[in-house]
């Protein structure tokens, strides 16, 4: 078909996002009944009760389109952070700010920086968008912020920084960042990507968007910040996350998006989970709680864990990454094998639940001490 010879090589030449294997697969594949998934940095204690009260009550709105203005959530996130609706824009995900980031900035002919490894997903936006990605290496496990403020050139629009940093789980210290940012022209914006943000907690020393914030505007226009309800407030499946921003910049994203792109169940489950803030705190002591025993006993058996503000761990095996990742597999736990990230040795998990946890170690055991 000639329809094909008019597709640029950009899109051709992508590769799919690798997402963590499906429960549903392992169980075919395997035939394994018990699978414990610690692959996607999910959280498996799940969301507040009031959130799936909430899910559960949309039932009977279910033939009509939500609130395409997302207007109680814009409420509640603009309450939190000390903001107006203005300063929000709402997504299918904290993905789709990316995407909506990508489609207002960059076109053939403008770059985008940002980190390997970091987050896939900012390099698949700019190349959808026919831009050029500039991909600077992590300098110890850290961002290079030096060296990502001088590959900006004058065509680039973006830099995207996961803060606290997926895979390596590390932060970004507030003074670097600030000399940083005092470096940068004003032709690029510079997005703080926040999705494991409530899990920091080396929380003097980490720079936050919300330093950015004053009295419900934003101090520098340059700084964006993302954050989801995907990870600490256990909402993935239901696809929600939000950007903010200088208004301004928010009213360009707001023009590139699909009139209903949040679901009124995500709404408002979103909107109950974000106000139970005790609920919040509960999971996050048990989150790290279980992150410390988790480490010490990986570290017993051998293990070289580096320390994470996150929910989810990077682990040096000492042994090939997918022989662990395979062996895992065949007893129904399901891993990030690191190799695909230059890191042969290393796997990365999801702190679980107790269980889980407990389920993976003795697994992991087995297999190191064999
Ligand atoms: C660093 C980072 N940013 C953003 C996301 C996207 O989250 P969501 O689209 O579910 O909000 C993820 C998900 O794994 C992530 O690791």
């Amino acid at each position: 078909m000639k329809i094909f010879d008019d597709i640029p090589n950009y899109i051709k030449e992508m590769v799919p996002y690798p997402p963590g294997k499906p429960i549903e697969e392992l169980k075919r594949e395997y035939g394994i009944q018990d699978v414990i998934k610690l692959a996607s940095n999910e959280n498996d204690y799940g969301p507040s009760p009031e959130a799936v009260k909430q899910f559960t009550s949309t039932a009977d709105e279910l033939f009509r389109y939500p609130d395409g203005s997302g207007y109680y959530l814009k409420g509640v996130i603009a309450e939190h952070f000390g903001v107006s609706r203005e300063n929000i824009v709402l997504g299918n995900g904290s993905n789709e700010i990316i995407d909506f980031l990508c489609r207002v900035l960059v076109r053939p002919g403008r770059s985008v920086v940002s980190s390997f490894p970091s987050f896939l997903v900012y390099q698949k936006m700019v190349q959808i968008m026919g831009g050029e990605n500039i991909v600077i290496p992590l300098k110890e496990g850290c961002h290079d912020l030096e060296a990502m403020a001088a590959a900006v050139r004058d065509d680039t629009r973006l830099i995207f920084l996961d803060n606290p940093n997926n895979p390596m789980g590390t932060i970004i210290n507030r003074e670097k960042f600030h000399a940083f940012l005092k470096g940068l022209p004003d032709t690029v914006l510079v997005v703080l990507d926040e999705a494991y943000g409530e899990f920091v907690r080396d929380d003097a020393d980490c720079v936050r968007g919300a330093d950015f914030i004053s009295q419900g505007g934003f101090q520098d226009p340059r700084v964006v910040f993302m954050r989801t309800f995907s990870k600490a407030y256990g909402l993935a499946g239901l696809r929600v996350g939000y950007g903010i921003m200088d208004a301004r910049i928010a009213m360009l994203l707001e023009r590139v998006r699909q009139p209903f792109n949040v679901s009124l169940p995500a709404q408002k489950a979103a909107l109950s989970a974000m106000m139970d803030r005790e609920y919040l705190t509960r999971i996050l002591q048990a989150i790290w709680s279980e992150m410390d025993r988790l480490s010490h006993a990986l570290e017993a058996l051998g293990c070289v864990v580096a320390s994470s503000n996150t929910n989810f761990m990077l682990v040096d095996t000492g042994r090939p990454a997918r022989e662990i990742y395979e062996a895992l597999l065949q007893k129904g736990i399901i891993v990030r094998a690191m190799d695909a990230y230059g890191l042969p040795t290393h796997i990365r998990i999801t702190v679980g639940t107790k269980e889980e946890n407990s389920s993976f170690l003795s697994a992991i055991g087995n297999l190191l001490g064999s």
